[in-house]
């Protein structure tokens, strides 16, 4: 069964890459490189021991995306390729909504020219925009409140949309909430291009000198120590996800979908000072300004995943911080 694997080559595309390939799938992954470096393809052959095919190819390039699917014979596809960056989709929009919205609507073009109709699709929590509660569950309002979440939303339309017209086809949304960590060996993880956006690799490059501190976005949140909580969810974990999704679509026709986090919120603080003991490195840090666009508390109701696909996260925030560091403290420079 070979897997074709979008956006492979990314924080999140590499990891799976690893554990499809442990449990036994044949893949050919796609990426632009966009954010993102050949080495990390290196290394999850590395990792499994296994030889796959990589295509330096752009979903907005049509005539690429054929040749791949009259060259194979997919399975299914697991869609990760998209940018991501919530400041710069405020600033540069149009790119966002081509790059995320075309190359999506590129992809299931011509899966469904090929007859190939399985697709697990890389969302975001980012789509319950402000909750007024939680934990969030599948059924929650949503709503965006930028081009990059909007291009997630509207990409979960185009996808129900798609299931309308055509029943057979098999769709698994998944929303991740906060994916941290790093493979457990220490050779692949968060690459970001660049000052981090998320807090964890900001944290990491803290830690290892790059930066001098964590910028904490404010502390009067309505929230035990006054900072932001979320639901960081170890990325193996949140791979592991994937698989199960693909184990059900082969089961089960329609669209369905699944948050994947753990249902645990932990804040900023509490994320700042685990890290800071587990691996015994000091990180100042400086409580500023909210940032625009921020908000409180967000963590999962995470039963649907585990009664439907037998799934749920399983490492702790202690894990999660050894692996970032594992990875961080190895690779200073990333894959460079
Ligand atoms: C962000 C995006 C979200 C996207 C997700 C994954 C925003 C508003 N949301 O989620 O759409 O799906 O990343 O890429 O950008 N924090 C600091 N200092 C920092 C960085 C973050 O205090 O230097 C705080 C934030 O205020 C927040 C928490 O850490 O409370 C997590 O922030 P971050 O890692 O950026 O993730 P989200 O904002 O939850």
């Amino acid at each position: 069964m070979t897997i074709l694997v979008t956006g492979g080559a990314g924080y999140i595309g590499s990891h799976a890459a690893v554990e499809l390939l442990n449990s036994g799938y044949e893949i050919v992954v796609l990426d632009n490189l966009s954010n993102s470096q050949t080495e990390s393809i290196n290394r999850v052959k590395e990792l499994t021991g296994k030889d796959f095919p990589f295509y330096q190819y752009d979903l907005l390039d049509r005539v690429d995306i054929e040749s791949l699917f009259e060259k194979y014979e997919f399975e299914a596809i697991i869609h990760f390729a998209g940018l991501k960056a919530v400041g710069e989709s405020v600033q540069v929009p149009l790119k966002y909504y081509h790059n995320n919205l075309t190359g999506t609507i590129n992809l299931c073009e011509v899966m469904a020219k090929h007859n190939v109709k399985k697709l697990v699709f890389s969302s975001s929590a980012t789509v319950y925009g402000n909750p007024d509660r939680v934990p969030i569950d599948e059924s929650f309002p949503l709503s965006a409140t930028n081009p990059y979440g909007r291009t997630k939303l509207m990409i979960e339309e185009i996808l129900r949309d798609l299931n309308v017209s055509d029943p057979s086809w098999r769709i698994a949304i998944l929303r991740y909430f906060n994916p941290i960590g790093a493979h457990e060996s220490g050779r692949i993880g968060e690459n970001p291009s660049g000052i981090p956006n998320n807090l964890m690799p900001y944290i990491s490059q803290v830690a290892i000198g790059k930066r001098d501190k964590v910028s904490v976005f404010g502390n009067d949140y309505e929230t035990k120590d006054g900072t932001g909580v979320r639901d960081f969810i170890h990325v193996v974990d949140l791979v592991k996800g994937h698989l199960k999704a693909l184990e059900y679509i082969n089961k089960n026709e329609g669209v369905e979908t699944f948050n994947l986090g753990t249902g645990t919120g932990y804040s900023v603080l509490d994320l700042i000072n685990t890290f800071k003991s587990v691996n015994s490195q000091e990180i100042p840090y400086q409580i500023v300004e909210r940032r625009p666009g921020d908000i409180g508390v967000c963590y999962a109701n995470p039963e649907k995943a585990e009664k439907l696909l037998g799934w749920r996260a399983e490492k702790d925030l202690i894990e999660m911080c050894k692996d970032t560091w594992k990875w961080q403290s190895q690779n200073p420079n990333g894959f460079e």
